[in-house]
């Protein structure tokens, strides 16, 4: 029996995701366990994490607000639960310096669109605005940059007709909840 990988999940939405992730972990599909799940806002999947007695915090980014002391403390709320593997899974907050020296090697992300195509927040409307016949997702390891990281595993999906930016999100991320449990099925921790 492999050793179970600690992960924290970091959400910003509904945290279908990490659902994916606490499902397969149910069913023995997965040698893991997400020791804690942290946010920027009240968010489902704090709700999602909550109602299994997953640890959570919260940790809002204001308007006007040192980004460098929120990025102090999220590592500091990040590095008390010692994780293995850092996901950030539909959080839609840039980390910093100092977040990614505590984790960089072992933060992932997960992005809707084919990387290097189609960064930042609103890949899905961009991949739409741009006329594109195939998108599909990503899972990187996190660098300074925006999406910009070494890319993991890819899949594609077909753009369909009458797509907008609802039905092709969710399509993406039927294909993305398995990508992201294969990266993680297939993590080693050292490397
Ligand atoms: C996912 O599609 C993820 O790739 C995206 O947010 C969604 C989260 O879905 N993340 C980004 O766009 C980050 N740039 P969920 O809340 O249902 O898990």
């Amino acid at each position: 029996m492999p050793e179970s990988l600690k992960c924290v999940v970091l959400i910003s939405g509904t945290g279908t995701l990490l659902q994916a992730l606490l499902d397969t972990i149910d069913t023995g599909g997965l040698a893991a366990t997400v020791v804690a799940v942290g946010a920027d806002r009240q968010a489902e999947g704090i709700t999602r994490a909550t109602s299994k007695g997953i640890p959570t915090f919260v940790l809002p980014l204001r308007k006007g607000q040192d980004r460098e002391l929120w990025d102090r403390d999220l590592a500091t709320a990040v590095a008390q639960f010692e994780p293995d593997l850092v996901i950030s899974a539909g959080f839609m907050k840039l980390v910093g310096t100092h977040f990614l020296t505590q984790f960089g090697g072992k933060f992932i992300n997960t992005h809707p669109a084919l990387l290097p195509s189609f960064p930042g927040a609103h890949a899905v409307r961009d991949a739409l605005e741009a006329g594109v016949k195939v998108t599909g997702c990503t899972v990187f390891a996190v660098d300074e940059g925006i999406d910009t990281g070494p890319i993991i595993a890819q899949e594609a999906v077909d753009v369909l007709p009458h797509d907008d930016e609802a039905t092709l999100h969710e399509r993406i991320k039927i294909v993305e909840r398995r990508l992201l449990v294969e990266v993680v099925k297939n993590w080693r921790k050292d490397g």
